[in-house]
């Protein structure tokens, strides 16, 4: 059912959120391939995140719920049903390293996913888990995904898409298999994979590679900073690479959290968010916020589980455009919709660039932002690769729409607490994916 939403100009207050989906996802599905069980803290009730509960339970996982904490306890012995079908809802994160987990541990199942999981690319799974010897068929490069796994053979990789989902796979199905992977990263994605396998286990490394100095060619009482190497993070996977298991502590999630930082943002209030995970890969966010003219203090930061977090307060001021593109995109893939949103209220033009992945997230992201913003009366021009946002003085209220998209719907009921007059989003229950109590963790920052 439609939901209205009211403008507020009272923007403030102090907010705890969910577990952080890429952690949680990460802890369910590494518990398939756990020789001791996982117990996993705070983890979120979003619909993603059950999906990959689910998918651990269809190994013979045992699950036990206490309050927000769940216990995996793998078994014995690895087993599926013969030709099971796995079911992954709308979540990629959890289909992707399924994928993995199937082709290296030598079982046979099928992956199939609801309409919008089913119109995402999988071939970028396939392809490299098929080199590594699985054998994989896709269907027209989407779910279904039919696996046989096999012993895979040692493997190396330069990603050619930024991808945490795709090298978690392949991370995945070395350990399932027992054979080494190493990973080159042209851009650093996200990297919980590393971080749990080093928490919860042995045998991966990673190197940063950062730039020497080096003399100048054309002037040798010169030096130059140079990158060794054309890549940015090597990845390192033994053969040897074992889970163990142990208690994971999971942060609130930094994605959401920037919904609750743009309303600050927008209003030039004040949003504290406790306990906000502050993995140095999610980080782009608080750069941005930063970069656009807002005050941004971390408070009582520590490292547990290996995941850094904190308490993060952001107030908003005066925004200005900032041009989006490389890296900065990689670095702020999830938050685009919201990002895009707080380009509208602006002063300038903001330039959204290298961002076709978006095209291929829980909908056509770059579509859907331009016509909410376009029914809220902001000048927003499609690109090849990207978006060119106007900055106005005011939104208008509008009937929205989540194009069956959490971060679009999620995005745009912000928007709407700062436009003239009330706006209305037609399935606001699209949250649930992630943060099933968005509407009222928005109620208690919003007057
Ligand atoms: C995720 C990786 C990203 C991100 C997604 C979660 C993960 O996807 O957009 O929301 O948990 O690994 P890609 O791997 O497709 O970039």
């Amino acid at each position: 059912m439609k939901k209205t939403i009211k403008p507020s100009r009272k923007i403030g207050g102090t907010i705890s959120l969910p577990g952080d989906k890429s952690i949680a996802h990460r802890a369910a599905l590494l518990s398939i391939l756990s020789s001791g069980p996982i117990v996993a803290h705070n983890y979120p009730a979003g619909d993603d995140c059950l999906t990959s509960i689910a998918v651990a339970r269809e190994f013979g996982v045992a699950i036990e719920h206490a309050g927000t904490s769940v216990t995996f306890t793998p078994p014995e012995k690895r087993t599926l049903k013969g030709n099971a079908a796995i079911y992954c809802g709308n979540s990629g994160t959890s289909a992707r390293l399924l994928a993995g987990i199937i082709a290296g541990s030598g079982l046979s199942a099928t992956i199939t996913g609801d309409d919008s999981l089913s119109r995402r690319p999988m071939k970028r799974v396939a392809e490299p888990l098929i080199r590594m010897g699985a054998e994989i068929t896709d269907t027209d490069g989407h779910l279904p995904l039919r696996i046989h796994g096999h012993r895979l053979l040692p493997f190396e990789y330069r990603m050619p898409v930024a991808s945490a989902q795709v090298k978690s796979a392949l991370l995945l199905a070395g350990v399932a298999s027992g054979c080494s992977v190493r990973i080159l990263e042209d851009s650093v994605t996200r990297d919980h994979t590393e971080i749990m396998l080093g928490a919860a286990g042995e045998g991966i490394s990673v190197r940063d590679i950062k730039p020497v100095p080096t003399p100048d060619p054309h002037d040798p009482r010169k030096t130059r900073m140079v990158m060794p190497e054309t890549f940015k993070r090597e990845i390192t996977l033994a053969s040897r690479a074992r889970i163990v298991g142990g208690e994971i502590d999971i942060p609130g999630d930094i994605s959401t959290a920037a919904f609750f930082f743009a309303a600050a943002a927008i209003s030039g209030g004040t949003v504290t968010v406790t306990n906000c995970g502050l993995n140095p890969t999610r980080l782009g966010i608080l750069e941005h916020l930063k970069a656009i003219n807002c005050k941004v203090t971390i408070e009582n930061k520590t490292i547990v589980s290996g995941e850094a977090r904190g308490s993060v307060t952001v107030t908003g001021g005066p925004l200005k455009a900032r041009k989006i593109s490389g890296d900065r995109t990689v670095d702020l893939i999830d938050e685009i919709p919201v990002v895009a949103v707080m380009a509208a209220l602006a002063e300038g033009t903001t330039l959204i660039r290298d961002a076709s992945e978006l095209r291929a997230k829980e909908s056509d992201r770059i579509a859907a932002i331009a016509e909410n913003l376009n029914r809220m009366g902001v000048k927003c021009g499609l690109l090849e690769d990207g978006l060119a946002i106007e900055g106005a003085k005011e939104l208008a209220g509008a009937d929205l729409a989540a194009f069956g998209d959490h971060r679009i719907a999620m995005a745009f009921a912000v928007a709407a607490l700062a436009a003239v007059g009330p706006s209305t989003l037609d399935t606001p229950e699209i949250v649930s994916v992630s943060c099933p109590n968005f509407f009222d963790l928005l109620g208690q920052v919003s007057a």
